[in-house]
């Protein structure tokens, strides 16, 4: 799709109703699988609900909290009628007690590995720290399970034009080693609105 039609469907698609469905603690109670979504995946205060706040353009539609591990269960966004934005719990997180912790990650990654209709996990990578190794046992998992995933870049409004090329390209070079990656990379800020347009389209032309 051209460019332009491609920015419009996304502006029209996030001006459109955005509705919080439900938070999830086990496979069971998933929505049914009736359309299509998208996921927000990544490492503990990484900015994924911040994201989808910025993308919706409703500041506290999910909760974005300084303190890490807020996010612990899965969350659902009837984006219209035909898609789910999906705010996962993130990982790599060690303060909260064991057993929860545990009990969240193993949630999440049976939906990474076994939700249907999935049709494209968005990793979020902080612009300052790069591809860490826990980001690389999620993408190894997304690789197994064949979901396409893409590499969101975020805090970007938080680092200098040297660090964040040298992020971008330990990225890329990192992406080269998993064949579910989608090789473009979208640079973020939730603060100061960049790449939100792009990601808003891009959501808006996966069927
Ligand atoms: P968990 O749910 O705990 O895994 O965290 P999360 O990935 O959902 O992160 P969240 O959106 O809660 O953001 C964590 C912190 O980073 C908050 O204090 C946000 O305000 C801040 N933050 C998120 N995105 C940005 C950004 O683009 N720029 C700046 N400067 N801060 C951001
Ligand atoms: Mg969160």
């Amino acid at each position: 799709m051209p460019e332009p039609f491609a920015h419009e469907k996304g502006r029209l698609l996030f001006a459109g109703p955005v509705d919080f469905v439900k938070g999830v603690v086990a496979m069971s109670g998933l929505p049914a699988p009736d359309r299509v979504e998208v996921c927000f995946a990544g490492r503990s205060n990484v900015g994924k609900s911040s994201l989808i706040n910025a993308l919706t353009g409703r500041k506290t539609l999910a909760r974005a909290s300084n303190t890490p591990g807020r996010t612990q269960e899965i969350n659902f966004f009837a984006l219209g009628a035909e898609r789910y934005l999906v705010d996962l719990p993130g990982y790599g997180y060690a303060e909260a007690p064991l057993a929860v912790v545990a009990k969240w990650q193993a949630l999440l990654r049976d939906y990474l590995a076994g939700r249907q209709t999935l049709r494209r996990a968005f990793v979020l990578i902080d612009t300052r720290h790069g591809v860490k190794a826990v980001d690389r046992e999620i993408l190894t998992l997304l690789d197994r399970s064949a979901v396409t995933f893409q590499v969101v870049l975020t805090k970007a409004d938080k680092v200098s034009v040297t660090v964040r090329d040298e992020t971008i390209a330990q990225v890329q070079d990192a992406l080269t080693k998993h064949p579910a990656a989608y090789p473009e990379i979208v640079l973020t800020s939730s603060e100061k609105g960049d790449g939100i347009e792009t990601l808003r389209a891009i959501i808006a032309t996966l069927v």
